[in-house]
Formats: structure tokens, sequence, C-alpha cells
């Protein structure tokens, strides 16, 4: 059976994992930054030197292509290489190399194959920089039209447009149909690693609905103002966090509340603080359930406005629902884990992937790799050279078996 070449694999991982390393071991390649540009640059010339060619569509999606024998929408894989603001080495990145690894695999083999074959890099996946998340998709599958996109501002009210332009990855491709999406991933989560499992086979992924809050209470003196007076917009934000952790903990479904983001002003430590900004992550794994998440959330946010005397705005910036992947590409990765004599496991995606988008406009699948603790979105993020080598052999027989082999000078699988 064809294999890939596991060191090349891993070393070009840590040979990314250099453009924008951190001190503890993980990687700040923030979005649309130089550092994000130097990511993609190394990604573009490794595709290149493995004689693919490559696009870029207006939002700065890379497109690297190798050539079918026929001319069929061609089997993609991809995901992001942007990171968190404190990132790991392979969320995002992996699906990547992955994705180049198994063309570098194919090229070794002299393996053709019958549909082309195609490695993404999406744009702005994480969401952390710029909102919405999975920016890059959600433009190529028609969730957010191009100029929506583009328009979005940073918290420094620098645009997606402008961001884009100067790292030189504003392009002009056209969109195209895609024959399959696979993306491999770390799990980010603990359950691969606490069954002794090797193998995620990823049936979908959590609904998302995201808001933006904005608490307008007032400035005011630390001393002079009574307390029964105060319009104190980070006692309203606090009482607000709580709530938001406790629908998370009371709701059914894998319901998950987070706030990862809150801006005080003006944060002064003898000023009662007038205004707030946050964010709130709620997911579900049932779109009903989410829904009644976010219709707990509004009222609790009534009630601490009456109850802090401040006004709340809460504004949607997320949606999508649960999704579902491809049966039979769910099933082709399954296959080629039986077949590889890999441990494996049936699987539902905590995290958002390029791949919730892609099973819009095309079959999909995705397959999972431990990572270690199930920590992710942090620095000390960390997987075992065998589990990464193991995720991209499976994704190498499930696409063979989307795009079919025509010739080889090698025998193959
Ligand atoms: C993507 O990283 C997410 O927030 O799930
Ligand atoms: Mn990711
Ligand atoms: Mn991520």
């Amino acid at each position: 059976m064809l294999r890939i070449d596991a060191k090349r694999l891993w070393n070009s991982l840590m040979e990314l994992a250099k453009i924008g390393a951190t001190d503890k071991g993980g990687v700040r390649r923030i979005t649309l930054t130089e550092v994000d540009r130097q990511g993609r640059d190394q990604f573009v010339r490794w595709c290149k030197e493995a004689g693919m060619t490559v696009e870029v569509d207006g939002i700065g999606n890379i497109f690297a292509r190798r050539a079918g024998a026929e001319d069929l929408p061609p089997v993609a894989m991809g995901s992001h290489l942007d990171s968190q603001p404190s990132g790991g080495k392979f969320d995002g990145a992996y699906g990547v190399m992955v994705g180049l690894e198994i063309v570098r695999t194919l090229n070794d083999a002299g393996i053709r194959t019958r549909a082309p074959i195609e490695v993404a890099a999406w744009t702005n996946e994480e969401g952390s920089r710029f909102v919405p998340t999975m920016m890059g998709s959600g433009v190529y599958a028609g969730v957010y039209g191009l100029d929506y996109a583009l328009g979005q501002n940073d918290v420094d009210g620098i645009s997606v447009r402008d961001a884009l332009q100067k790292i030189g990855y504003a392009g002009g491709a056209a969109p195209h149909s895609l024959g399959a999406y696979f993306e491999a991933h770390i799990e980010q989560g603990p359950v691969l690693e606490q069954t002794k499992t090797t193998i995620g086979v990823v049936l979908g992924a959590l609904g998302q609905r995201w808001f933006d809050v904005a608490i307008a209470g007032q400035d005011s003196h630390a001393g002079p103002t009574p307390m029964e007076t105060r319009k104190d917009a980070l006692l309203a934000a606090s009482r607000l966090v709580v709530e938001v952790n406790r629908i998370a903990t009371t709701f059914p479904d894998y319901a998950r509340g987070t706030v990862g983001f809150m801006q005080v002003k003006p944060n002064s430590r003898n000023v009662v603080p007038g205004e707030v900004r946050m964010t709130v992550d709620f997911r579900n794994a049932k779109d009903a359930t989410l829904t009644a998440m976010v219709e707990e959330l509004k009222r609790s946010a009534q009630k601490v406005s009456a109850e802090c005397r401040v006004g709340i705005d809460l504004k949607e910036v997320v949606y999508f629902p649960p999704s579902e992947f491809a049966p039979d590409l769910i099933a082709g990765v399954r296959e080629g884990a039986q077949a590889l004599g890999y441990s494996h496991r049936d699987i539902v995606s905590g995290a958002a992937h390029d791949a919730v988008y892609m099973a819009r406009i095309a079959p999909t699948a995705m397959v999972f790799v431990p990572c270690e603790g199930g920590i992710s979105h942090n620095e000390i993020e960390n997987a075992r050279p065998e589990d990464i080598t193991a995720g991209c052999d499976v994704l190498l027989q499930a696409v063979l078996r989307r795009a079919g082999i025509v010739e080889s000078t090698q025998t193959a699988a």
C-alpha cells in the first residue's frame, strides 16, 4: 500500500512553524499580517517545487493544483495557515501540509490520478483578528459576499481589503467547482487521546452562534458615585460572563459557551467603567438547542441591563447550524483507517473548520488525529509524529479512492 514520507511531512510542519514561532514553542501567525504572508509564500514555493500551478482568489484563498488525466472538478484537500494570537504548530497547518505531502507522494510514485488534486489554504479561518470566522471558505461557498468580507475591520479599524492588498494576496481567480473536499486536523479535544484511538472519523461539526456585545453605561468617579446609582458596564459584563457559563453548563447536546474577548473603557482604576465590548461564542450539536441558548442569553441580557442600568446590544456576527459530512467520503476515511490497521472511532467536531462551509458546496469529510492533552489554541499544542503520519496516510487512501488512479510507475494502493 502506498505510504507518505513521514519524515518529510514532519519536517515541513516544523519548517513552517518557524514562521511566527513563539518562545513557548507555539505560533503567532495572525491572518493577513506580514508573518501570514511569509507562511503563504513558503507554501506557494513548496507547491511550485512540487510542480503544481497556483492561483489566488479575491479573498486571498490559495489553490495549488496537480493536473489529473481528465478535466474533472478536482479532489481538494486543505485547511488554514493563519493561527490564533497564541496558537500552536498544528491547528490548520497540519491540513495544508497533509495536502502537500500527498501530492509529493503521488509525484514520487509516478501516479496519475483521474481527477486533478488540489490543495487549498483558506484565508482567516481563525476569526480572531477579523470576523466572520472561516471567512475565505465562507466567501468561496457563497455564505458571505466578497465585498462584505473585504469590508470587515479589525479592532484597529484596518479592513480585510487593505490588509490583503498589503501582503500581496488579493488575487483574481474565479471560483471553480470541487469534486470533493477533505480536511485533516488535530482533534483539539481529549477524546482520541483518552480512548487511545489514532484516527477520528469526523461525522460533522457543532453549530455556532457568535455575538459582539456592546455594553453602554456611564463613566463616573469611583469615590463620590453611590453604588446604587452607578451605570457600571464592567459589572454588567461580569454578570453576563457568568450567565454564558450557566447557559452552557445547563443546556444539553454538547452545549459550549465562551467569552474570550473583553475591552473595558476607560480602563482606569478609579473610574467606574462606562463601556465594555465583549464577545460570546455559543456552540451546540442541535440547532434548536443552540437557538434556545441564544433566547436565554437575550433574557439574561435584559435582566442584567435593567439591574445594572446599562444598555446592552447583542449583534450576531456568525451563525452556522450543526453540519453533517458526506456518508460516502466518511466511509472512505473509515475504510482507509481499517485498511492501514489503525484504531478509529466516529467523532463530532467541537471546533469549526473550513470543511463546514465546503460541505455546502461539495461532498466533504475530515480526519482527526489526537493532540497532547486535548490542548489547542495554545502555544503548547502538540501531536505525536506517528499520529501525524497516520492521519496523512489515511487521507491518502481516501483521496485516491475518490480521485481514481489512471497509471502508476510503482505498485500503489
Ligand atoms: C476555530 O478555530 C473555532 O473556533 O472552532
Ligand atoms: Mn483549525
Ligand atoms: Mn483554530
